[in-house]
């Protein structure tokens, strides 16, 4: 069967997106830090790879607290990234490339350097330059102490003090002050920025944090026990997916709808239960919500079916496509988890303990890791949906345990001190030549360091090794295209329960051994292995697509 070409109002449903965290990507003018023009340089490494779509993490004007999810000006970027003109360039050699552009939008919080902010602190208590942001009294005879206990998600304290008796509200760095999405401004002010960027060719965004916008703050405030203690599935939390959350992305979707093809948008919204991810990804809302399960799934056959079974139901309830991810800029990398063994009920995503011994304890078995984050890359991306892929992750790259501490960046670092490492070492710039002072990434060294074992993971070195999980990633994108499906989506029998088979409407098929022992190969055209095998076996912990009409 032909690939079905998707009108292009759908491109979206089953594309394969991938994230560029830009400042780690590839480096145009030497100084250390990835910029646009690097990215505009590497538009054929893309389309050789095989997206449909690049999802641009932040770019904007920033200092940085929070990786560029700190931002001082929606529309515009950041000097040392490049110009609007870089911008327009890079859109432009995307899209010659057929390529989309999906960018990151912060509408949760802005920097502390925002024109707004800076009114808001220059303004008096009650003025309506505070009422941009979430401002209140504190507590005690002359407010010094604050409104609440509400620890922030970095750590430390949510609230911070201004000097005048008022406090303002952080969910995330002090340096991200929250918006206030009830002011008539903060919302028009966002529209601007969607139809700005829309304007220059931008076919979506992803939308941080998307579940936090919302918020309803009784007088009395409630502690952060309390807090914690409240449902966040009734709608009603004062902080956590509040169901009126929906009107601000009936906004939005209107002015998407204003652009042909609509421009589209996929939600950051860590909602639970799953369907409570629906009206984020309906058609009147959003469009599209990432599904996180996978990427907090152990290696496990029953956790990947069940996980796999209910997304696509949600998936046909919301009417939207579901999505698979498995690595972001904000969890150790999949081909490292994959190599540790379970620690307690720590969640899988972070790893904090092995990561606060360098990459020590537990042991890492880098080798097992990779061999299971190929198999399960290439069973997700046999699946109905939209796959997002991050950077990186196509040269098998794991996360880098041994930064020194010096040289951290992330806030969770210093806000947590030896609980929480954070979140740099999925973030190490890009090797791209085997040698140089920061393998290919730029002329100079990079922003941060770089291993000595990245350059055997280089696209150079791994562009021409048929085994190489850059070849892997290669083909099994090329194939994805010709083999697309509708989405739906049939279980196989197979005869051990650590085995998934799955068809594809079209006779695709994907048969995946979460085990470590060698089983029976069924029958059918073998494609595309995510390992070796031999005639007719299906190796421990190795996915192989199959043909059968
Ligand atoms: C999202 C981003 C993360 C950022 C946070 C605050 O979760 O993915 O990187 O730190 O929002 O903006």
């Amino acid at each position: 069967m032909a690939a079905p070409t998707p009108a292009s109002a759908d491109w979206w449903r089953q594309a394969t997106v991938y994230q560029i965290y830009p400042r780690s990507f590839a480096d145009a003018n030497g100084d250390g830090v990835g910029d646009l023009p690097g990215i505009t340089s590497r538009v054929d490494y893309l389309a050789r790879l095989g997206v449909d779509a690049v999802w641009l993490s932040p770019f904007y004007p920033s200092a940085l607290a929070d990786g560029g999810y700190d931002v001082d000006d929606y529309r515009n970027v950041d000097p040392r990234l490049g110009t609007l003109d870089d911008f327009d360039a890079m859109v432009a050699a995307l899209h010659a490339a057929g390529i989309r552009l999906i960018v990151d939008i912060v509408p949760n919080h802005s920097s502390n350097r925002h024109e707004w902010f800076q009114a808001a602190l220059a303004a008096p208590k009650g003025s309506p330059e505070r009422d941009r942001y979430v401002f209140r009294d504190g507590l005690g005879e002359d407010g010094e102490l604050p409104p609440a206990d509400w620890v922030s998600m970095f750590g430390g304290p949510a609230w911070t003090a201004v000097g005048d008796g008022q406090w303002y509200l952080h969910l995330f760095a002090p340096e991200q002050p929250d918006f206030n999405w009830h002011s008539e401004e903060v919302r028009a002010d966002f529209l601007k920025t969607l139809r700005f960027w829309s304007d220059r060719g931008v076919d979506g965004f992803r939308v941080d944090v998307a579940h936090a916008l919302a918020k309803d703050l009784p007088a009395d405030l409630p502690s952060q026990a309390e807090l914690e203690a409240m449902d966040k599935a009734t709608g009603l939390h004062p902080l956590w997916d509040r169901d009126e959350v929906h009107q601000i992305y009936a906004d939005w979707r209107r002015v998407f709808n204003e652009y042909d093809p609509p421009r589209i948008a996929v939600a950051e919204a860590w909602v639970n239960p799953p369907s409570r991810r629906a009206r984020y990804a309906s058609a009147e809302g959003l469009g599209q919500a990432f599904n996180f399960d996978l990427l907090e799934a152990d290696f496990d056959a029953d956790a990947f079916r069940g996980i796999i079974t209910e997304n696509l139901e949600q998936a046909a309830l919301s009417g939207s496509s579901t999505t698979w991810v498995f690595s972001n800029h904000d969890v150790v990398r999949h081909a490292t988890r994959y190599g540790l063994p379970p620690n307690g009920d720590e969640p899988r995503k972070y790893n904090r303990a092995w990561l606060l011994s360098h990459g020590t304890e537990p042991e890492l078995d880098a080798e097992r890791g990779l061999r299971r984050a190929r198999a399960a890359t290439l069973l997700m991306l046999a699946l109905p949906g939209c796959a997002y892929l991050y950077q990186g992750e196509e040269l098998g790259l794991g996360e880098v345990a041994t930064i020194p501490d010096e040289a951290r960046q992330d806030p969770t670092f210093f806000r947590s001190p030896g609980v929480d490492v954070g979140r740099d070492g999925c973030r190490v710039p890009l090797p791209w030549t085997v040698e140089g002072p920061s393998f290919g990434f730029g002329t100079g060294p990079a922003h941060l360091p770089q291993p000595d074992w990245f350059g055997k993971c280089s696209v150079e070195a791994e562009s021409g090794d048929e085994a190489s999980t850059l070849s892997l990633y290669r083909e099994a994108l090329g194939l994805r295209h010709e083999l697309q499906a509708d989405e739906t989506l049939e279980w196989v029998d197979y005869p051990a329960k650590d085995v998934l088979h799955v068809r594809r409407s079209n006779g695709w098929e994907a048969v995946a051994n979460f085990s470590a022992e060698t089983l029976p190969l069924p029958e059918g055209v073998p494609l595309l292995s995510s390992g070796p095998f031999d005639a007719g076996e299906l190796p421990g912990e190795t996915t192989v697509w199959l043909r059968r009409e």
